[in-house]
């Protein structure tokens, strides 16, 4: 279990976990995935943003996401910055929130980063969430498409 608190396990045992480059995509994940996006930062969060930024496409982009009878419920990104990765879009559906998705889904992803320094914009409102998973702030809090975030690292281990 990641570092959040205890979740419902039934709740977790319902989803397959999966990850992909975005060559290894097929046409409806792919739809899913971005509908996913869409639904929450675009819609939800009333933000006109370019959510398609050209890096999903980039052969070091992992995708890794949890999905229930095929629909995507949870997912994030992982991008290859060069000195650090960077992990981004971290999103659970409105319906599938507060089961500990977004905190597997983040502990799934250090775990394929291994030791390597790991980058973030957080919304603001979630540094304490991402401080549970070794994430300090490492910069001013900015305005990024008018949402408050705040850089945040974790350091390489040796
Ligand atoms: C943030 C988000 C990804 C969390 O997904 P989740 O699967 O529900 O996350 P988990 O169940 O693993 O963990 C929930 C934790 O998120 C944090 N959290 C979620 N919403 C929060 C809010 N509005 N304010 C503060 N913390 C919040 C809490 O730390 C919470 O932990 P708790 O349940 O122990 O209190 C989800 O709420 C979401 O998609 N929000 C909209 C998109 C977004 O803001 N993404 C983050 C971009 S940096």
């Amino acid at each position: 279990m990641s570092a959040g608190r205890r979740k419902p396990y039934h709740v977790l045992v319902e989803m397959i976990f999966k990850t992909a480059t975005f060559a290894d995509l097929d046409a409806i994940t792919l739809y899913g995935l971005l509908k996913l996006r869409m639904d929450v930062f675009i819609v939800e969060q009333d933000c006109a943003y370019l959510d398609l930024d050209g890096r999903d496409t980039e052969p070091t982009t992992r995708h890794l996401w949890f999905e229930q009878d095929h629909e995507p419920l949870a997912y994030l990104r992982i991008l290859d910055d060069g000195t650090a990765a960077r992990i981004g879009r971290v999103v659970t559906a409105k319906q599938a929130r507060g089961n500990g998705l977004a905190g597997e889904l983040l502990t799934a992803a250090l775990v394929a980063i291994g030791r390597r320094a790991v980058a973030l914009n957080a919304q603001a409102h979630l540094t304490a969430f991402y401080t549970r998973y070794g994430f300090a702030p490492s910069g001013p809090e900015f305005l990024e498409d008018g949402i408050p975030h705040v850089p945040m690292l974790r350091p390489a281990t040796p």
